[in-house]
């Protein structure tokens, strides 16, 4: 008889043959940067996340800093938007502003900086518009001067995740030109058009106020194309993929993971935070070992690292232990 049972009768013993495991190292925060002052508010879809202003973001920080998470995902929400999303490149933008004040203050805190230009737009896409559609290539300049800014502002690591075809190599090329050859990109490669990301958008007011995202986003039905995606991305330069979302997508994570030698970061988002919360607010499950048990799930279908509203808590919970 095989006895399996020979190596789970400890938690000693378990522990010593366990193939995965979650540290601090592993987590990254998504942070939201508010245009305003004395900013901290709550988003009513996703518990205890919240909007900041610039000079209330070190309370947040100084947790994330504490906690021993190495990395944030910034976000930035514009005062004003317009047509062609001008906040998302302009030099003195929300974006930017924040990561001069977070070098300065946490030099050691790494710094991504999701470009996009949904988060800016009057219209909410991640292009911009002419005639209802969603235009490709005129959209590439806009990005690669986001991506420019950023980085002349600190950003460790440019994050695109508005899907145009063909932007990781605008970026990369406009990087290398204005004096960032060593800036990374971490673009989203698998990116679906979901459902999942509904709390996000109230968070980042960034829902496309006509239409949706299934021009530029890939179709959730699709699994051989994440692959064609990500193979393209790295043709184009990019250093590091995302695969978006990630509990409902395990499976392309795991292919990704087979086929491809690159770190790939695992997006869990917005609304897969938000059902967690909201069945544990109801006593309907044990946040806790839900929590850890999803995250698990993710380094098991081959994630590197992990995007996670959670990260806060698992830190915390990986501290007392
Ligand atoms: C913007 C962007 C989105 C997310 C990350 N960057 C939303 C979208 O594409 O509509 C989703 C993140 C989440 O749901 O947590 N392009
Ligand atoms: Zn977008």
């Amino acid at each position: 008889m095989r006895r399996f049972r020979r190596l789970r009768q400890t938690e000693e013993m378990r522990s010593f043959v366990r193939e995965n495991r979650i540290l601090p190292e592993d987590l990254i925060y998504p942070l939201f940067v508010y245009e305003g002052e004395n900013w901290k508010e709550p988003i009513p879809s996703m518990p205890n996340i919240y909007q900041y202003s610039i000079d209330r973001i070190d309370e947040e920080l100084d947790r994330v800093v504490d906690l021993g998470i190495p990395a944030i995902l910034l976000f930035g929400i514009p005062a004003k938007k317009d047509e062609c999303g001008s906040g998302a490149y302009d030099k003195d933008g929300i974006t930017q502003r924040c990561i001069r004040h977070i070098k300065e203050k946490y030099p050691h805190l790494l710094v991504i900086a999701d470009i996009c230009l949904c988060e800016y737009t009057s219209h909410g896409h991640c292009g911009l518009v002419e005639d209802g559609h969603i235009l490709n290539d005129a959209t590439l300049p806009l990005l690669a001067k986001a991506a420019v800014t950023n980085a002349d502002a600190g950003a460790d690591i440019i994050a695109p995740s508005d899907m145009m075809d063909g932007r990781v190599a605008a970026i990369r090329k406009a990087l290398d030109e204005n004096g960032h050859p060593l800036v990374p990109i971490l673009s989203y490669s698998a990116k679906g058009a979901s459902a999942y990301y509904g709390p996000f958008r109230d968070a980042a007011g960034s829902a496309p106020h006509f239409g949706d995202r299934r021009s530029y986003q890939m179709d959730p039905s699709n699994a051989r194309e994440a692959i064609r995606e990500v193979q393209d991305d790295i043709d184009e330069g990019t250093d590091m993929v995302i695969v978006k979302p990630a509990l409902a997508y395990l499976d392309i994570m795991k292919t990704v993971r087979e086929k491809f030698l690159v770190p790939i970061v695992a997006y869990n988002v917005s609304g897969e935070y938000s059902m967690v919360k909201a069945a544990a607010a109801n006593g309907w499950i044990d946040e806790r070992r839900i929590v850890m048990e999803n995250m698990i799930s993710m380094k098991r279908a081959g994630a590197d690292r992990i995007i996670t509203y959670h990260a806060l808590d698992i830190a915390g919970w990986l501290k007392e232990k």
